[in-house]
């Protein structure tokens, strides 16, 4: 086994320091990705599932897509379409109309939280952001975010990101976060490409990596999504 719980609390303190400054980003990413290569030669319940807290404290260092609030009793079935698609591999992101009127219900999701990028008549990207009051001040959290995979790999996603971003930059927050799977490659990138930078390292143990899509090496078809 290349990981266990006793070296644990030793990888989340090197990732940790490793977050602390820019200039160790680079290291943290090859730390992060000589994880996951030993992930891959780990197996059953120990093989463990790496989720990032990333944080930015800049604008976006990419220009924000035009997007639209979120417009309650209109926008549902498109929303819902494109969480379908965009997360058709992800067994925890299959909602259906009660899931989504639970997540609009819950306290501090107002409608303009929500931003939609539409392409003429058609939903391409969303993101959907949450403001955090906070005794030391505001924090914005960036809940989910996904485009149309029709129009995935040509900046939509990076930009309906900035979108989220400088709406919750609007509302003076003085960081934005978000949680991400380190096996997510894409959506880490996107975020790196903001100026996010990985402010945390959480392991879980028990649960199996998910991935996207295009994103498993043909050495691990075990690691492939189950749908
Ligand atoms: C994550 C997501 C929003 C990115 O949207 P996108 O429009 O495809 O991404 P962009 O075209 O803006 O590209 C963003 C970065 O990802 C990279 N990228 C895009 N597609 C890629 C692919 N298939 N393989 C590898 N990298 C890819 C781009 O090169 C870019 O990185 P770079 O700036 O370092 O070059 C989109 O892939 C998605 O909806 N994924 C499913 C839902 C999801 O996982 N959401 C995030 C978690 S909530």
């Amino acid at each position: 086994m290349a990981l266990s719980r006793r070296v644990e609390p030793l990888v989340v303190r090197t990732v940790w320091w490793a977050a602390r400054s820019p200039g160790r980003r680079r290291l943290l990413e090859r730390l992060a990705q000589e994880i996951d290569e030993a992930v891959e030669t780990t197996s059953g319940d120990e093989r463990p599932r790496t989720l990032y807290q990333m944080r930015l404290l800049s604008p976006p260092a990419a220009p924000p897509a035009a997007t639209e609030p979120f417009r309650p009793g209109l926008d549902e079935a498109a929303l819902l379409g494109l969480i379908g698609r965009a997360f058709a591999w992800h067994p925890e992101e299959q909602w259906d109309g009660q899931r989504l009127r639970r997540e609009l219900d819950t306290v501090g999701n107002p409608p303009d939280a929500i931003r939609l990028a539409w392409e003429g008549p058609e939903l391409a990207g969303f993101c959907w952001t949450r403001l955090h009051r906070r005794p030391t001040g505001p924090v914005g959290e960036l809940v989910i975010a996904g485009v149309d995979p029709a129009r995935a790999g040509r900046g939509l996603g990076t930009a309906t990101v900035a979108a989220g971003v400088a709406h919750l930059r609007s509302q003076h927050v003085h960081h934005v976060y978000l949680y991400v799977e380190s096996s997510n490659v894409v959506a880490v990138r996107t975020y790196l490409r903001l100026g996010f930078e990985v402010y945390r390292a959480e392991r879980r143990y028990g649960e199996a990596p998910l991935l996207p899509p295009g994103q498993v090496s043909e050495s691990s078809p075990e690691r492939r999504p189950s749908t």
